[in-house]
């Protein structure tokens, strides 16, 4: 495995592959490494000759008052797993080569829509800062395909979008959401997680699949089912953000003839969002 951090070093590299016809496959994520950013590397991996990793915690897609600068980072630890998968390179830029000209400065992609509901409604400028640092980490590592988790599930639908509408020849892939034995789903921000709200923490799911389970038996009074749940969840401990039914692809409100939907949670335990997904079938 080659540990990269100069933008110029990369693309020399990136050079190299140019000629010969091999795959080459993208898995940006922000360190901090658990078994569901593995599990996107693994795949990666099946489906590609070449597979390049970035770890880069990117300063413009958190708010004034998020956790920036307590973001946990193990380098030494995500580059031990990486190399033991047999990465080909590991990308680790820093913030003043990736925004050469400042952030305030910085040109933006902003996928309109998509980026403004439901989380992006939470944290505001949020998926702006995700899109811009995709598209310009896509535009250094030229990838062919491009591996997401669908635990972000309106990320990878941002993303999804503004890879169609700049016509990106790439193809996006989203990798199921991968669990503790409890079904919590895996996040570097369950580490923030006191004893007693890691125990409660899994209960979101739980009530997630509770109200699923409703709609399969015929519910369809969405707006008042996702009110009821989140009383539920104040109830048990938990801040609700949001609640949502939304269609799966658009994460707009469903109509009648939607048969493919998302149920997407957000919900505070302490000072740690968790966030999770559920799809239904109806
Ligand atoms: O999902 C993440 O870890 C980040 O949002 C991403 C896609 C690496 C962009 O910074």
């Amino acid at each position: 495995m080659q540990i990269i951090n100069e933008i110029s070093d990369l693309r020399e590299i990136r050079r190299t592959w140019q000629s010969s016809a091999k795959v080459i496959a993208f898995v940006p994520t922000m360190g901090n490494l658990h078994q569901g950013h593995l599990n996107l590397v693994r795949e990666a991996k099946k489906q590609a000759d070449i597979v390049v990793v970035s770890i880069f915690v990117n300063p413009m897609q958190f708010g004034p008052d998020e956790d920036l600068d307590a973001y946990p980072k193990t380098l030494e630890s995500d580059s031990r797993l990486l190399d033991d998968l047999g990465i080909d390179v590991l990308f680790m830029p820093s913030a003043n080569d990736i925004y050469a000209r400042g952030l305030e400065q910085q040109t933006f992609v902003e996928v309109p829509g998509l980026s403004y509901m439901i989380c992006g409604a939470s944290r505001p400028g949020h998926f702006r800062g995700v899109a811009t640092i995709v598209c310009k980490l896509f535009n250094m590592v030229q990838p062919n395909l491009a591996f997401f988790g669908e635990k972000d599930f309106q990320q990878l639908q941002v993303i999804k979008a503004m890879v169609t509408d700049f016509s990106m020849n790439l193809k996006v892939f989203g990798v199921t959401t991968t669990r503790e034995d409890d079904g919590l789903a895996m996040s570097s921000r369950n580490h923030y997680l006191e004893s007693k709200e890691r125990k409660l923490a899994p209960t979101l799911y739980k009530k997630m699949h509770e109200l699923v389970d409703e709609i399969q038996a015929g519910r369809r009074d969405f707006s008042r089912l996702t009110q009821e749940y989140k009383l539920q969840l104040a109830e048990l401990g938990f801040n609700p953000d949001y609640l949502e039914i939304r269609n799966v692809e658009t994460l707009l409100q469903p109509g009648h003839e939607d048969q493919h939907l998302v149920l997407l949670a957000a919900a505070f335990l302490g000072k740690t969002r968790l966030i999770d997904n559920l799809q239904i079938r109806l």
